[in-house]
């Protein structure tokens, strides 16, 4: 099988295209990545002279340029993960987020119909989307796969937008497709803009960290590996149309997180009990903050017999340990452009 997956050199992607190139030594994987900030390919120098791994570096926003791959390299399948993927950068620049998770989307739908021009047999499309679509929720309650959308952020309008655009392909063109809508990923690769590797790398640094408003909202935590997991269980055994929740049944207030977290690092770093605590520091909110996320992944799990492999104080001491053994990848990625992003984004708080 010739297997396109989009943005492996990101997060996500990265984990994803590993646990493929070395569970699949029969499928040719190629990984399409702008290499935009988020972007690097240290995420994957292990699995990078594998005969079955092939970088196109390229961006899901050019149509022709997909159409020479499309026609160049026969893809059958698809994974697709490029995306602009966090929330505040949105709420700075919301465009670049319709760009690539719209524009970029819908033009990676049009080459699978028109190079697969109706013979579906053995294709398929496959989109990685997000809880947030669904909103925010009050203190009790689960998103489920039929919970209306109600995308909040720039961010979340976008992906909300590229779910929407996958399935009219589906239901007007007969285009092969499953969709999966996951929690917050936590672990290895995680770029350090979201709330963990961020909190990771002030309190290793010994700098604030950051908490927005009262550190009160909730988020369900997963640890990437076991979404890598959820995505090759449902790539391979989901059915065709259908959309499967992902989720860590783990649910954390911010604050109880980032505590855990300087503890964690206070007992790795050989700190006194309680002093990376004095970090926390509660900053101006983020705008239109959703409250809490918390999703019913019983359908991927009774359906497709998929479950977390590690509790999260595991994933939690996997990650802390990972970010403290791999220092170059964290000053490298701290270095240039992102001292910018800081100054711009906290600074000014
Ligand atoms: P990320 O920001 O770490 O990586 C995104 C990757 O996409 C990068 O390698 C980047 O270079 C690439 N990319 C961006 N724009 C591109 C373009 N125009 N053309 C080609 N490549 C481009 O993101 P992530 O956290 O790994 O998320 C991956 C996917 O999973 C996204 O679709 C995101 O919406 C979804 N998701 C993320 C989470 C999460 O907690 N991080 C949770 C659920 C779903
Ligand atoms: O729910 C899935 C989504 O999770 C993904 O679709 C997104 O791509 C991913 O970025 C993530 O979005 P969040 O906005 O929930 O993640 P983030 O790590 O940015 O923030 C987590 C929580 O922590 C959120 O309530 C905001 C808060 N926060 C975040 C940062 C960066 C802080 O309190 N301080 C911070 O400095």
């Amino acid at each position: 099988m010739n297997l396109l997956i989009t943005g492996g050199a990101g997060f996500i992607g990265s984990h994803v295209v590993r646990l493929f190139v070395e569970a699949y030594p029969g499928y040719n994987i190629f990984n399409l990545d702008a290499l935009t900030y988020a972007g690097n390919l240290q995420n994957l120098v292990d699995v990078e002279s594998r005969e079955n791994y092939t970088f196109l570096r390229g961006d899901i926003t050019d149509a022709a340029f997909l159409e020479e791959i499309f026609s160049e390299h026969r893809f059958e399948a698809v994974i697709h993960l490029a995306a602009e993927s966090h929330v505040d950068r949105s709420i700075a620049g919301p465009m670049a987020f319709v760009q690539t998770n719209v524009m970029g989307t819908v033009n990676l739908l049009e080459a699978c119909r028109r190079h697969w021009a109706g013979d579906y047999e053995g294709k398929l499309f496959y989109h990685v989307s997000t809880d947030e679509v669904y909103g925010s929720l009050g203190t009790d309650g689960l998103f489920t796969e039929s919970t209306a959308y109600d995308p909040r952020s720039p961010y979340s309008a976008s992906k909300a937008a590229s779910d929407h655009f996958v399935r009219a392909w589906h239901h007007t063109y007969g285009l092969p497709v499953k969709l999966s809508n996951c929690s917050n990923n936590y672990g290895p690769n995680h770029f350090p803009e979201k709330l963990i590797p961020l909190a990771i790398h002030n309190i290793k640094s010994v700098k604030p960290v950051p908490v927005y408003g009262k550190g009160e909202n909730v988020r369900d935590w997963l640890y990437v590996k076991d979404h890598a997991r959820a995505i090759d269980c449902i790539f391979h055994r989901g059915k065709l149309g259908e959309t499967y929740n992902v989720g860590g049944v783990n649910e954390w207030r911010n604050i109880d997180l980032i505590e855990l977290l300087c503890d964690v690092m206070d007992e790795k770093l050989g700190r006194q009990p309680g002093e990376s605590r004095k970090l926390i520091t509660f900053v101006k909110d983020r705008a239109g903050h959703d409250a809490r996320y918390a999703i019913d992944s019983s359908k991927l799990m009774d359906e497709l017999g998929w479950e977390p492999s590690v509790t999260f104080e595991e994933g939690l001491r996997l990650t802390v340990d990972w970010y403290l053994a791999n220092e170059d990848w964290l000053a490298e990625v701290t270095s240039g452009h992102y001292r910018d992003y800081y100054r711009e984004q906290y600074e000014k708080r």
